[in-house]
């Protein structure tokens, strides 16, 4: 059985607790797509646990982790992730697989990447090198794990890989080169930490969809940063919707048995790009400190605003999901009034389905639906626990974008959710 995870929003939806909750009822957790600038969050006795590379849900015993050949890698921050899970979970040898396929985050591309932030143009990346990671491999010239194996060839393709690299770093941002001799012997280092956990990992799933196995593929960043669908060029360089997952581990589309969208009850972001829902001044500030609103890889404050509905449709649509899972809906208790986008205003024209250029999304004027707001937020234990208002504005998001809720999340700790099959 495969269930896919995606973020629904511009990511930071709380897929990390989404993901470590369903991971009970799964054996096998995949990473297919994108790198060390996910930063998924665990809470264990209110102590944060982050997973940036390693699949979410390796503290649970029993459990396999995958990283897919859709991934980029960046070695070190791994080995540093396999050595801390480590000393929490014990060895990983025989539940982590990572696919020879993957692509290498250099250190090159990392300087790179943060050299074009400094730049004006830069899309507010991470500076995780993600984007100059998938650019090479595109054009063919990227270094994948598998190379490391081979000492003699790795060598080779290193300098023509710096080689090109090297002359983006002077021509582009006056910067010295990277030299082979530095960065050959640290991968040859870094190749001997990951040897036992390297294996093809599509002819593991293969085996494991045999075997009846629950496989559960997690999802990073979000739709709205999907490299063709989100707000081009604010967007992350991988394809982070459902069929993605397909893409990148060689699954078919008849496979695949669920999939959820995870959304926030409003609406956040990081980086540069359009966001027709924020909210500038203090009902932001609000947002963000009662959801500690702060970015789980950099540190960034976020943006908020309220929940759009128009752009929650379109991720909806572009994902096919089956079930929502709506988290920090306490965060909304206490707020006088809660709204939702419902179409855009653009040139004169109502319109129900967000403009697919950026330039015209910064434009749009979004036009809103009112809740009244609620106090408490009880602890529930049944959706009819939860306070009429919000029930309410449940009920609203499902039927706007057709899709039932299937779970609702309320608190950091991963047992703070409420599953609601029926709706
Ligand atoms: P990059 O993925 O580091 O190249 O960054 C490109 C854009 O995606 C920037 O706006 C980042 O802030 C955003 N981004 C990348 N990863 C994440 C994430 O895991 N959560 C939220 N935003 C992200």
């Amino acid at each position: 059985m495969i269930t896919i995870v995606v973020g629904l929003q511009w990511g930071d939806e709380g897929k990390g607790k989404v993901i470590d909750f369903l991971s009970q009822e799964h054996d096998i957790i995949v990473r297919f797509q994108g790198g060390a600038n996910a930063g998924h969050t665990v809470y264990l006795d209110d102590q944060p646990l982050i997973f940036h590379l390693l699949p979410t849900g390796l503290h649970r015993q029993g459990k396999t982790g995958v990283i897919g050949p859709g991934v980029v890698l960046d070695i070190q921050q791994l080995v540093q992730e396999i050595r801390e899970m480590e000393k929490y979970a014990g060895s990983l040898e025989g539940r982590l697989w990572i696919d020879p396929r993957t692509a290498l985050v250099l250190p090159v591309h990392q300087a790179e990447d943060g050299w074009e932030e400094e730049l004006k143009g830069g899309v507010g990346s991470t500076r995780r090198g993600i984007g100059p990671t998938y650019r090479d491999v595109y054009a063919r010239l990227g270094l994948r794990v598998g190379d490391l194996f081979h000492p003699e060839t790795l060598k080779h393709k290193l300098k023509v890989a710096l080689d090109f690299n090297n002359q983006i770093l002077g021509a582009r941002y006056g910067k010295p080169p990277f030299l082979v001799e530095t960065v050959y012997p640290q991968l040859l280092e870094w190749a001997e930490v990951i040897r036992p956990f390297v294996e093809d990992t599509h002819w593991f799933l293969r085996s494991a969809l045999k075997a009846n196995r629950a496989i559960l593929f997690e999802g990073a960043q979000g739709t709205l940063l999907d490299i063709f669908f989100g707000t081009y060029p604010y967007v992350t360089s991988s394809h982070t919707l459902a069929s993605g997952a397909l893409i990148s581990l060689g699954i078919g589309p008849k496979e695949v048995d669920r999939i959820y969208g995870v959304t926030k009850a409003y609406t956040t972001r990081v980086g540069k790009g359009p966001f027709p829902t924020e909210l500038k001044g203090e009902q932001g500030t609000i947002l963000r400190e009662r959801g500690h609103e702060y970015g789980a890889t950099t540190g960034r404050p976020r943006r908020c605003g309220w929940l759009d509905l128009v752009l929650l449709k379109y991720a909806v649509s572009l994902n096919g999901v089956t079930r929502l899972a709506v988290t920090k809906v306490d965060v909304l208790a206490g707020l006088p009034e809660v709204k939702v986008a419902t179409s855009y205003r653009l040139d004169g024209q109502d319109r129900r389905v967000p403009p697919a250029s950026s330039e015209d999304l910064e434009r749009v004027q979004p036009l809103y639906q009112t809740f009244p707001g609620w106090n408490e937020f009880p602890r529930p234990s049944q959706k009819e626990d939860l306070p009429e208002p919000l029930q309410r504005y449940l009920t609203y998001i499902e039927e706007f974008v057709e899709v039932p809720i299937g779970f609702i999340s309320y608190g950091r700790r991963t047992d703070e959710i409420l599953a609601i099959f029926e709706s």
